[in-house]
This record gives C-alpha cells, sequence and structure tokens, in this order.
C-alpha cells in the first residue's frame, strides 16, 4: 500500500498524464486505458490519497479496481497489483473451501504467455507471473461462485430443497460441449443457459434465471469448467 502510494505520488508529482476512463467498458481482468489513449487525464482515489490513474483493472464481480501509476514498472507494477488484488479479495478462503470441497478443475495453465521475458517491447512485455496468478484466481472465483449455487438448494430458489449435484454430480451429464442443439422437450435450439433454466423450473422447482444475471453466469462458469479437456461438439444428442 505504502509503496504504491509513493509511487503514485511520484507519477503525480512529475505531472505525468494521466489517462483512461476514455469510453469502453472492459470485461473482468481487462486493463482500461494504455499509454496509447493518451489525451483524457482522470485522477483516482486509493484511501485518502490522489493518484493519477494510468490503468485499471476491473475485477470479475465489476466492483473493485486496480490503480497503477504509469511509472510503476516491472516487479514493482507486479507487487503493486497483487497488494491491492489481495486487499480488494479479502473474502477468498472460501474459494479454497469450495474448491477443496467440490474438487474443480484447475484453469488452464497460461505461463506460455511470459515466454520470452517480461522485458520492454515484448508483446507480452507487461504480464508477469502475479497476471497469471490473478487470472487464475479470478477465474477460479467465478467457478466457485457457481459452484455454492449448483450445490445449494437455498441459492437456487429450490421450494422443494433440491439442487443440481443431487443428479448431476460435479456437473455429470449436463454435456455443455454439445450446445447449440435441437432440445426436443423444448421443440428448438437451445444454449446451455436454457437447459440450466429448464432444471431449475422443472426437478429442482425454482423460479428461472435471467439469461444475464449473475447466478446463471456463474452456472454456466461452473458447469464448463467440469468440462474441462472435452471436445466442443455442438448439436450432439
Ligand atoms: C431430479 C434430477 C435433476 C435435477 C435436480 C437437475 N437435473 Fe438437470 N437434468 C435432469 C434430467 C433427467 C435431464 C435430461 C433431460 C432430457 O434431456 O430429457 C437433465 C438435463 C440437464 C442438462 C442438459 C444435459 C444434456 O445432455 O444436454 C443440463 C445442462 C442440466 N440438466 C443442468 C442442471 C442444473 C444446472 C441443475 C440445477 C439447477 C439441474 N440440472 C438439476 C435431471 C435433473
Amino acid at each position: 500500500m505504502k509503496r504504491l502510494i509513493r509511487y503514485a505520488a511520484m507519477g503525480a508529482s512529475l505531472g505525468v498524464l494521466g489517462l483512461v476512463l476514455a469510453g469502453s467498458l472492459a470485461g473482468c481482468g481487462e486493463r482500461r486505458g494504455s499509454k496509447d489513449t493518451a489525451a483524457a487525464k482522470a485522477t483516482g482515489r486509493i484511501g485518502e490519497t490522489e493518484v493519477v490513474v494510468v490503468e485499471e483493472v476491473v475485477s470479475c464481480d465489476g466492483k473493485n479496481k486496480i490503480m497503477i501509476a504509469k511509472d510503476v514498472r516491472g516487479q514493482a507494477r507486479a507487487d503493486a497489483r497483487m497488494d491491492q488484488w489481495k486487499r480488494n479479495n479479502p473474502d477468498r478462503h472460501w474459494v479454497e473451501e469450495e474448491k477443496t470441497a467440490h474438487n474443480f478443475k484447475p484453469p488452464a495453465d497460461n505461463s506460455d504467455v511470459l515466454e520470452g521475458g517480461q522485458r520492454e517491447g515484448n508483446v507480452y512485455g507487461d504480464f508477469t507471473e502475479t497476471d497469471l496468478l490473478i487470472w487464475a484466481r479470478e477465474t477460479e472465483k467465478m467457478v466457485a461462485e457457481g459452484s455454492r449455487i449448483f450445490h445449494s438448494g437455498d441459492r437456487l430458489g429450490s421450494t422443494v430443497g433440491v439442487s443440481c449435484d443431487m443428479c448431476h454430480p460435479h456437473a455429470a451429464n449436463t454435456h455443455p460441449e454439445t450446445y447449440p442443439k435441437f432440445q426436443t422437450q423444448l421443440g428448438r435450439v437451445v444454449l446451455l443457459r436454457d437447459m440450466i433454466n429448464w432444471c431449475i423450473e422443472n426437478p429442482v422447482r425454482g423460479k428461472k434465471l435471467e439469461a444475464d444475471s449473475a447466478e446463471m453466469r456463474a452456472l454456466e462458469a461452473y458447469i464448463m469448467a467440469q468440462r474441462k479437456g472435452t471436445v466442443m461438439n455442438y448439436g450432439k444428442q
């Protein structure tokens, strides 16, 4: 924390042009703004301290922003991001617990992204092992949230105390890799989310989820994560 503020203050006192917040919405884990989007100035706050924001990384729940001053580079940047990420995620023990309880598969190994080193000018020059760790943890967090819902009649809004795992342990027989496909009981081509909703309304006896709700997105994430390594084969009955 202290380190970050010092760098940030240094950036400000040097009159470094802050930028960012230039328009487009970033997805989680993506960076908003870069050295190239100069024009707009923006400032942010870390605690009491005003900083010049040069990069924002939005976490997957959309709540937390990681702000780092422009002239923080290399390992210092990696450390600053990790510091902030940890502070933004004080509750991450439940992810480990969920992982242990339901034994879900780890996300892909992205270490090839770092090949060729982290030097300036490299396409991936800004990425470090810390980035890879953040990507993996944020991804696991979404999957873990899906796992919690999948295993909870309450979270699913079941009126008969039924959760998905009772019929689909570890998401067995959910076949996400076969979508889109023609589903006979619905009489049309559907996506995974439509069958999730079919099961919520029928065996689970709950209320359909909005297709874009946080719960539906997490359920999809969990189900797909469980089928890691399975070949995609849409249309398969
Ligand atoms: C009481 C048992 C039961 C429960 C509980 C249940 N399902 Fe199902 N599920 C089924 C059956 C049976 C099918 C097969 C339906 C068919 O294809 O005719 C199915 C099919 C599916 C499919 C499509 C599989 C495929 O091969 O395409 C998905 C996805 C799915 N369920 C997800 C869920 C989710 C998510 C939950 C929790 C919200 C859930 N199910 C709860 C019994 C259940």
